[in-house]
């Protein structure tokens, strides 16, 4: 199997992190060198659903939506657990093992902040559908800004620009926000692979999640399909208290510091970004970016 030993330390923050490549570093409460073993040796079967994004890309709100989607004539009951409790991620301690070795239910449907090189010896050649979610970056790097505040085992940031200067340079968890698109992206013609984005998900949410039911084999009767357009509204989730987090405790998340479901739109990258700091943003993009053939549906202006 793959084997990425990790180095784990503490910041004199208090915060622990877990160094595993130059690239990639882990938060040390959600993670550690066993999680992240049985990450990369997980043992896929066809029928599982491995969900993968970037943080702050909408994770929740897919997870819920796939909850749904698998899950037509319990509906109401879908806001009763927690959306990490039944999808849980593959490289967090504790609840992925627990969930997995008690999971019954088919399809498996897990979740991932992973880079694609980790997982992509496992999934190869396997049939194991694959949902990418992807979210313009610049929204992306403005959620992950407030997440860090919000949550306690997050590293601290002296301030946005320095946040911006990270995020940019690929310095924060889970690596570089391009290698991350550029490399699931880069093997998507190898995996049984189907991409969604935030934009499309808030612009046409109808469309997006037929579409992705219809990837995943599902098929959707339109009353169903009203119902889980509902119960996935930012509105009715923030609402909800087993899916906003906030019953979670204060030691995790800084509850009087901001909130799980901030702000749930498109573009509020807009009211952070300095004219200088969208130049380089921009260029950046574009450099990177450019080997990729795909479409999206975000607009960098
Ligand atoms: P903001 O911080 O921009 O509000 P993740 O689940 O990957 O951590 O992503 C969190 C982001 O998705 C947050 O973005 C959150 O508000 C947004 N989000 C979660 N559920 C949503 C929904 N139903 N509709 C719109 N945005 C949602």
């Amino acid at each position: 199997g793959l084997s990425f030993p990790c180095r784990e330390s503490t910041r004199m923050d208090g915060i622990n992190v877990i160094e595993v490549t130059e690239d990639i570093s882990l938060s040390g409460h959600l993670c550690s060198q066993e999680s992240l073993n049985i990450a990369t040796n997980f043992q896929f079967q066809d029928s599982d659903i491995l969900l993968v994004t970037f943080p702050k890309s909408g994770t929740i709100w897919v997870q819920h939506i796939l909850s749904l989607i698998f899950n037509k004539d319990d509906i109401q009951n879908q806001s009763t657990i927690p959306t990490f409790v039944k999808i849980p991620w593959l490289e967090h301690k504790q609840v992925f093992k627990s969930v997995m070795e008690n999971e019954k239910s088919r399809p498996r449907i897990m979740t991932t902040h992973l880079q694609a090189k980790f997982l992509i010896p496992n999934l190869k050649n396997s049939k194991v559908r694959v949902v990418y979610v992807a979210r313009n970056p610049k929204d992306v790097l403005v959620s992950f800004y407030h997440f860090h505040k919000f949550a306690n085992f997050m590293p601290d940031f002296s301030s946005f620009d320095d946040f911006f200067d990270q995020f940019l340079e690929g310095k924060v968890h889970y690596g570089s926000w391009f290698n991350h698109i550029k490399g699931w992206l880069g093997v998507r013609h190898e995996l049984n692979f189907f991409v969604i984005t935030y934009e499309d998900l808030s612009q046409e949410p109808y469309q997006a999640i037929q579409s992705l039911a219809k990837f995943l084999g599902q098929h959707l009767e339109p009353e169903y399909l009203k119902s889980i357009l509902y119960h996935s509204t930012f509105s009715f989730m923030s609402q909800n208290d087993q899916l906003n987090f906030s019953t979670i405790s204060c030691e995790i998340y800084d509850h009087s510091k901001g909130k799980f479901f901030r702000k749930g739109m498109t573009g509020n990258w807009k009211e952070y970004f300095s004219q200088d700091q969208d130049v380089r943003f921009n260029n950046v993009y574009q450099a990177e970016m450019r080997e990729l053939t795909f479409k999206f549906p975000w607009s960098l202006d």
